[in-house]
């Protein structure tokens, strides 16, 4: 992969392709993260996963306050699992990878995450309400759920027109040859490889 990695938007097959965990946390993966932090940024997200730039392993960036000068608040996440979950709570949710829509989403009110950091080392972190919620939304990026299938039956309903257009929007990319088609993009994804940061100088 090229450091050129940039926003995939629904429904780009990378959002839905099963990623995998990382075995090696080497230069090219640091690089990566640092990548998806600007592209987060970029786009005023609060956190942002792997497939969400077609790279189908388990990484997540997150800002718990989406502001950039409060690196404090940053958290890059390696492998990361929920190990409990309790309550539960609405709110409204949106997606980088779908502009523009907004919908109430039913989460688990607390959550415990386990993961590693960019070292290596293992951390684990208790969270409640929108931390808990962002967690849940980015780890479920990375097995192919999105928060469109959480929505209520009315959110969907609510939801079917900007999808639609989405759709078209995405295919109209293919037609005109601007994206590649899903088996080109499929194919990309099977041999997905860590981006090479070149040589230190
Ligand atoms: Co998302």
């Amino acid at each position: 992969m090229s450091l050129t990695a940039k926003l995939v938007k629904y429904p780009h097959p990378s959002l839905r392709y099963p990623a995998r965990p990382i075995t090696t946390i080497d230069r090219g993966l640091r690089l990566l993260a640092g990548r998806m932090l600007e592209i987060m940024y970029e786009n005023r997200g609060l956190g942002l996963a792997g497939p969400q730039v077609a790279a189908p392993i388990h990484i997540i960036v997150m800002n718990f306050e989406g502001d950039h000068t409060q690196k404090e608040q940053e958290c890059v996440a390696i492998n990361p699992v929920i190990v409990d979950r309790s309550g539960s709570q609405d709110g409204n949710e949106g997606c980088l990878s779908f502009p523009e829509l907004f919908q109430d989403v039913r989460r688990a009110k607390k959550v415990v995450v386990r993961a590693y950091d960019l070292e290596g080392k293992q951390f684990e972190m208790e969270c409640t309400d929108l931390p808990s919620r962002l967690w849940q939304h980015e780890i479920d990026h990375l097995h192919g759920q999105l928060f469109i299938d959480k929505m209520s039956p009315v959110g969907k309903l609510g939801s079917r027109e900007m999808l639609k257009e989405f759709e078209r929007e995405f295919r109209g990319s293919q037609k005109r040859g601007t994206t590649p088609s899903d088996a080109e993009l499929l194919k990309q994804l099977a041999s997905w490889t860590m981006p090479d940061p070149g040589p230190i100088l």
